[in-house]
């Protein structure tokens, strides 16, 4: 069957790039003959009509602009046969006969889903928590790197105008990519993340009464969201009791959600885009787009699924090594 029309939505979590990915998509399916339209809301779009017709000038202007103009949401009732049986209906009614789905895993399995339901997809990995297994760099994650980089300098300035300690909550759901990578970049002498168990004596306090030693007088603490059993603002009281040195907490938020994309993020969605069109184009689904090592590549969506990737632990001894 050769593809007339196809779709494209953001679904989950939205990340800066997605723009970038849906303006490729687009531009590369109008180059190649074939129509596109917008899937509003994720999946809450497909099973809602709620679908739009996108055109060259539809999607001027928003490279440089983070959020998805396709708007995101989390569709749970996706996971129900009925509900995909729903969003299948749909797809025949506005003639769409394949999808770019744009987002984490959960999107990946609705985008599985929906190929085995007749309508072939094509995940693009969209995510400031870098937590995709088969992908090395996923969109938004780079922006959001920069964005925690440039928040924790500000503590910083403060932190030492104060002589002060500063615990700072970053993303990343229950991965510790973002934590580990920006605690790098902002010289953070202690980096906590879910995939290390952490005694919070001895990692914490006998550190920073050893940097004391030396004459350190202000701290920087990164915690990843994902650490279990850790309230940045306890943990600021327990900091300051033990220490003696006045310490705050800052959980940075959705700020690191939002933003204009880095040129990798935009580079790396455009590129990921052009491709997803293609495989459609060759009537390929249930596959995802991915960069490893550098290269732009896809796999099954199963196998994608069952990847494991997990943290440096060069990174982190360096991590630790360094920033004593
Ligand atoms: P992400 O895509 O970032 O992982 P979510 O986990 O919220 O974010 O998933 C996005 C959406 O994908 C969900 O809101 C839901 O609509 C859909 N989804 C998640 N899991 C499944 C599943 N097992 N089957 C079908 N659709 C799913
Ligand atoms: O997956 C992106 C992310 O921002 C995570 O880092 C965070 O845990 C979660 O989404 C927050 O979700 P919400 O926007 O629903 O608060």
């Amino acid at each position: 069957m050769s593809i007339k029309t196809i779709g494209v939505l953001t679904s989950g979590g939205d990340s800066p790039g997605m723009n970038a990915a849906v303006r490729a998509v687009v531009r590369t399916a109008i180059e190649k003959g074939i129509a596109v339209k917008g899937v509003m809301r994720g999946y809450t779009g497909l099973i809602e009509n709620d679908i739009v017709d996108l055109n060259l000038r539809s999607v001027s202007d928003i490279i440089h602009r983070g959020g998805t103009m396709l708007y995101s949401a989390r569709c749970p009732e996706f996971s129900e046969s009925d509900v995909q049986d729903k969003a299948v209906e749909v797809c025949k009614e506005f003639g769409l006969d394949g999808i770019v789905t744009i987002g984490g895993d959960g999107t990946f399995k609705g985008a599985r889903a929906l190929t085995l339901k007749g309508v072939p997809c094509i995940g693009i990995p969209g995510t400031i928590d870098n937590d995709i297994s088969s992908c090395d760099y996923t969109i938004g994650y780079d922006t959001a790197l920069n964005t925690v980089m440039d928040m924790v300098d500000r503590i910083r300035d403060t932190t030492e105008s104060h002589d002060r300690c500063s615990i700072v909550e970053v993303m990343g759901r229950n991965a510790g990519y973002l934590a580990l990578n920006a605690g790098i970049a902002v010289g953070a002498t202690c980096i906590l993340i879910p995939e290390i168990d952490y005694d919070i004596d001895s990692y914490i306090i006998e550190r920073m009464k050893r940097t004391q030693k030396t004459g350190k007088e202000h701290f920087v603490i990164v915690v990843a969201e994902g650490v279990k059993g850790i309230d940045v603002n306890s943990l600021a009281k327990y900091i300051e009791q033990k220490t003696g040195v006045e310490s705050r907490a800052t959980i940075l938020g959705h700020v690191q959600r939002g933003g204009s994309p880095s040129v990798r993020d935009r580079v790396l969605a455009s590129q990921m885009g052009f491709y997803a069109v293609q495989l459609l184009k060759e009537d390929v689904g249930n596959r995802v787009v991915v960069v490893k090592n550098d290269k732009i590549v896809d796999y099954d969506i199963i196998e994608a699924l069952n990847m494991k990737k997990s943290i440096d632990p060069e990174l982190y001894r360096i991590a630790n090594e360094i920033s004593i």
